[in-house]
């Protein structure tokens, strides 16, 4: 267990077992860069700066870059920023998203390359790449890569998330690992709505969209993790993008 907050730094880790009394003691944060690694998704996202109003409607790929068919600063937003772009599947602000990987790094240093790279990967690729053709991609990756330039060159956070008041302090939060590093959980469940007392204490089984071919299952009470396998009807699926290096390894597509 650890004390975590908006200010803070995480305090030491330490192991306890239910029922047990511990005194905690939160540790300040010795200065912002260290303080906001721990805020919101949002309040990175926030940096991010989108094209100006008045650049809409877009006058195409010989014009601003931005397509023809995005006629307002609004609607570009929907589509290659929020709800229907992006943030419908997956927050953006977070360590994943707002900072380049090396293993991406590593292949190329240009940073619009890099985001090019990876919004194809997983199995997700194809439809978030493809939001970037649809409102201009090259004016996209350059709007994603210059806010992660600006982060990856010490711009931080303006705002400041407010610590918790009243009964807020008093929260505690459990998390378990409860499938393997390489997969994500899409959803999960523990009961039925309808009738919300069935499986009371009982398992709580998780959905890995289609990131593995297993359900993974989550005993709370017991505090004990395991998988159930599923009978998948193609074991060896074809990459959603067909890129060079994939089109040989699988064979899948000329
Ligand atoms: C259909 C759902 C969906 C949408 C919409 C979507 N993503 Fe993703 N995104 C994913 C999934 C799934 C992953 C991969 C998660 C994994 O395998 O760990 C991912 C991964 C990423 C990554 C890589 C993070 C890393 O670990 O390196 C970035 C960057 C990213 N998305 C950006 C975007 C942007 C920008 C948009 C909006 C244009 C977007 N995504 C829209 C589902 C989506």
């Amino acid at each position: 267990m650890w004390a975590r907050g908006y200010g803070l730094v995480d305090s030491p880790k330490v192991k306890a077992i239910p029922g047990q009394t511990l005194n905690l003691k939160a540790v300040l944060a010795p200065d912002k860069k260290a303080a906001v690694e721990y805020y919101p998704a949002l309040y990175w996202f926030s940096l991010l700066q989108v094209p100006s109003k008045s650049d809409f409607p877009g006058t195409g790929p010989n014009g601003n870059g931005i397509a023809s068919n995005v006629k307002s600063q609004g609607q570009w937003i929907r589509e290659i920023v929020n709800t229907d772009g992006c943030t419908g599947c997956h927050q953006m602000g977070d360590k994943a998203t707002r900072e380049i990987p090396n293993s991406i790094l590593s292949q190329t240093a240009d940073s619009k390359a890099a985001w090019d790279l990876r919004l194809q990967a997983c199995q997700a690729g194809a439809g978030m790449s493809s939001s970037f053709n649809r409102v201009g991609r090259k004016r996209a990756l350059a709007m994603y890569a210059d806010w992660s330039d600006r982060i990856a060159h010490g711009e931080l956070p303006v705002d400041v998330p407010s610590r918790p008041q009243g009964r807020e302090r008093n929260v505690v939060i459990t998390i378990w690992d409860w499938a393997d590093p390489k997969v994500y959980l899409h959803d999960d469940i523990a009961s039925d709505k309808r009738n919300p007392t069935v499986n009371a204490n009982g398992p709580i089984y998780g959905g890995l969209e289609d990131s593995a071919d297993y359900l993974t299952v989550l005993d709370p009470v017991r505090n004990a993790t395991s998988k159930v396998q599923m009978r998948v009807r193609d074991p060896q699926p074809a990459p959603q993008i067909r890129r060079p290096r994939l089109r040989l390894r699988t064979g899948a597509t000329k």
